[in-house]
């Protein structure tokens, strides 16, 4: 068993892979972590010695290593389907379950977040806003393509479990 939630930054991958991990009993990975263990850098000093497209490979080498991992739900980067055939791997090597959420809400949820996100840092709501909706036409394509679909992040377990069951 091998469940990644996609979906954009803010959507609640971390949040809802960390308590569906717990309810089917599977281990744990935040990817972004993962990324960070790996190289001994956090995601913004990656993004800030070396540039966007360094990250992206980063993050497919990751991705790779993960798909070899058992019993487990990956919470994946933002960004993560939408590069390379990112999207094939996974959807060839687990379940996808995509976190699609109001990109208002989106903007909300990460004006209030703690993590620093290099892509959208220093912006102001209405830039976050124009910013969120630029990116979500281009990605949009990828996310779709996951397996599973849900629309809020604290959607009850037991019905998620069936969904992709
Ligand atoms: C990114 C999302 C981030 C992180 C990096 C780039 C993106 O992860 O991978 O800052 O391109 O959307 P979260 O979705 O966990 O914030």
């Amino acid at each position: 068993m091998r469940i990644y939630l996609i979906g954009y930054m803010g959507c609640g991958k971390s949040t809802l892979g960390r308590k569906l991990s717990e309810h089917l009993n599977l281990q744990f990975v935040d990817m972004d972590h993962y990324i960070e263990m790996r190289n001994h850098k956090t995601i913004p000093q990656i993004f800030a010695e070396e540039g966007e497209s360094e990250f992206r490979k980063k993050e497919r080498k990751a991705l790779e290593e993960l798909a070899e991992f058992s019993d487990i739900v990956i919470a994946t980067g933002g960004g993560a389907p939408c590069f390379f055939d990112n999207i094939d791997l996974m959807n060839n090597s687990g379940k996808t379950i995509y976190i699609n959420i109001d990109p208002s809400i989106l903007a909300d949820r990460l004006l209030n977040s703690k993590t620093e996100r290099p892509l959208i840092k220093g912006k102001t709501r209405e830039e976050l806003v124009s910013f969120i909706d630029e990116t979500l036409k281009k990605r949009n394509q990828f996310y779709q393509r996951a397996k599973f679909e849900i629309t809020q992040p604290d959607m009850d377990l037991k019905l998620i479990e069936e969904l992709i069951s």
